[in-house]
């Protein structure tokens, strides 16, 4: 078959989207817009793909495809001026080397729901005599806004009529509508774009217009499809709607895969789960997300950019950005893990742990109320309830280092930098200043003292303290 090149037109203003932000930009399931109908060009075997964008939205646009799409999969043409999608067709056509038989898909940056399955039959068939364009329709439950599918009597598509040209009510009462996804050979595209005006409602060049200038020299045919895969965003009403049918696209996908969901978590489209994990309602999977096989996710859990480990348990409500988590992880209820945290396998970290920029070996275990942060705690150590790494004098952040098997009493607080020899043993309490040696106990506490009989004696004084203070007013 012919090469396969697409345009995606993206140069439009999205002012309904009352955003500085340009429209196609717009994330849903934390992708932008506009990755969706080129990744279902790249999906369908596409050779190419050209963005049409004007020049305000090149540069973040580039910049922010890039981070979801490789960047010699796509390039960009520009529109200066918004003269129309027939304009922007015609630039996007113009910046590629395109043979008169490559074939050519057209879709629009802000309809997101299209797959690739959908545009096989668009791409197929076509030859510039018999079908020389190809468009795909649907039937609008409520039509205004959409161009109308014009046909002549024998049925052939003959002329797509925009709203703001409708002639007659006939017209207006056409529910066929054009979804704005055509497919033509280039040598025959070229032609009919380079014949386009400008004379209708909008002063625009309307791209629908190459449907009349094809049908002259060959048959335009029509492909049905459902309304639900072609809806566009033209505001951020919209764009709430696209993205519920996303989200639950992406729960259908990973439940076909083996992967167990409960309710309806929030998983991004760039998330990736092995199979035989369960993810429960209300979690929020995102970004770059990993989660390992037979891994538990439980109920309000949010979890960004981080890579777990199989078999590991993340119990409600955890917190995890851009950290590493190791197999069979016990984590939270309510724990908190910020960039740069590395859990090695079986460590266990309890409810209210904070941790950051941490490594926490192999089989280490802080269950309650902990503050680790720049730190370093070995393999089997066990840091008490309580345990505050003060790693910030407020100018500089500073290491501390725990070796292996060590046990560090409740509520001490490692003053950092600070080295914790192997097997040392803080008592509880202890704020703790210097090294340890490995395997010294360190116990830094005031001195306890018993008075035997003082507590019922200091009652009484209080008590009657307390009474005179009364009968006096
Ligand atoms: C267009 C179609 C209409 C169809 C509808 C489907 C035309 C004339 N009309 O109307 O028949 O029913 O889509 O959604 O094509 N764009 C540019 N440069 C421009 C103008 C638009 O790149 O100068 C881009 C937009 O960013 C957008 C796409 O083209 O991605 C469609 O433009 P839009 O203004 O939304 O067209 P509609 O009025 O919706
Ligand atoms: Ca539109």
């Amino acid at each position: 078959m012919s090469d396969l090149v697409a345009i995606v037109l993206a140069a439009g203003h999205g002012t309904r989207m009352k955003s500085s932000l340009p429209k196609v930009l717009h994330r849903a399931c934390g992708r932008p817009l506009v990755y969706y109908p080129v990744q279902a060009a790249l999906e369908l075997g596409a050779d190419k793909v050209v963005i049409v964008v004007n020049s305000q939205t090149r540069a973040k646009i580039v910049e922010e495809l890039s981070l979801h799409v490789p960047s010699d999969k796509f390039s960009v043409a520009v529109q200066e001026v918004p003269l129309g999608t027939g304009d922007a067709a015609r630039r996007g056509v113009e910046t590629i080397e395109l043979s008169k038989d490559d074939r050519v898909l057209i879709l629009s940056g802000d309809v997101p729901l299209l797959e690739a399955d959908d545009l096989r039959e668009v791409v197929t068939g076509l030859d510039s005599k018999r079908c020389c364009l190809k468009l795909m329709t649907f039937f609008a439950q409520d039509p205004r806004g959409y161009g109308r599918i014009l046909r002549d009597s024998g049925g052939a598509p003959r002329e797509i009529r925009e709203e703001k040209d409708l002639r007659s009510s006939d017209e207006r009462q056409i529910t066929e509508v054009n979804a704005g996804v055509y497919a033509a050979l280039a040598g025959d595209l070229r032609q009919a774009l380079g014949a386009l005006d400008s004379d209708n409602a909008q002063g625009e060049f309307y791209l629908t217009d190459i449907v009349p200038l094809l049908a002259k020299t060959g048959t335009v045919t029509t492909v049905k499809a459902s309304e639900q895969s072609l809806a566009g965003v033209n505001d951020r009403a919209q764009l709430n709607e696209i993205e519920e049918i996303l989200f639950a696209r992406i729960r259908r996908r990973w439940g076909k895969l083996g992967v167990t969901i409960k309710g309806r978590p929030l998983i991004d489209e760039s998330v990736h789960i092995e199979p035989e994990a369960l993810i429960e309602d209300g979690v929020r999977l995102r970004g770059k997300t990993r989660i390992g096989a037979h891994t538990h996710v439980d109920v309000g859990t949010v979890i960004q950019d981080t890579e777990v480990g199989e078999r590991a348990t993340i119990k409600p409500y955890c917190v995890l950005s851009e950290s590493t988590v190791g197999a069979n992880v016990q984590l939270g209820p309510f724990a908190h893990l910020r960039p740069q945290t590395v859990l090695q396998d079986d460590v266990h970290i309890g409810n209210f742990v904070e941790t950051k920029k941490s490594l926490i070996k192999k089989g280490a275990k802080a269950n309650h109320l902990a503050y680790l942060g720049d730190a370093e705690i070995g393999e089997k150590s066990n840091i008490g309830a309580g345990t505050i790494v003060c790693n910030y004098d407020g100018f500089l952040k500073s290491r501390t280092v725990v070796g292996a098997g060590v046990f560090i009493g409740s509520d001490s607080q490692l003053v950092a930098p600070l080295n914790i020899g192997a097997g040392a043993y803080v008592a509880t309490g202890t704020t703790v200043t210097q090294d340890i040696p490995a395997n010294a106990l360190a116990i830094g506490r005031v001195r306890q003292i018993n008075k035997e009989g003082y507590a019922s004696r200091l009652r009484a004084r209080l008590q009657s303290a307390a009474q005179n203070k009364k009968s006096k007013t």
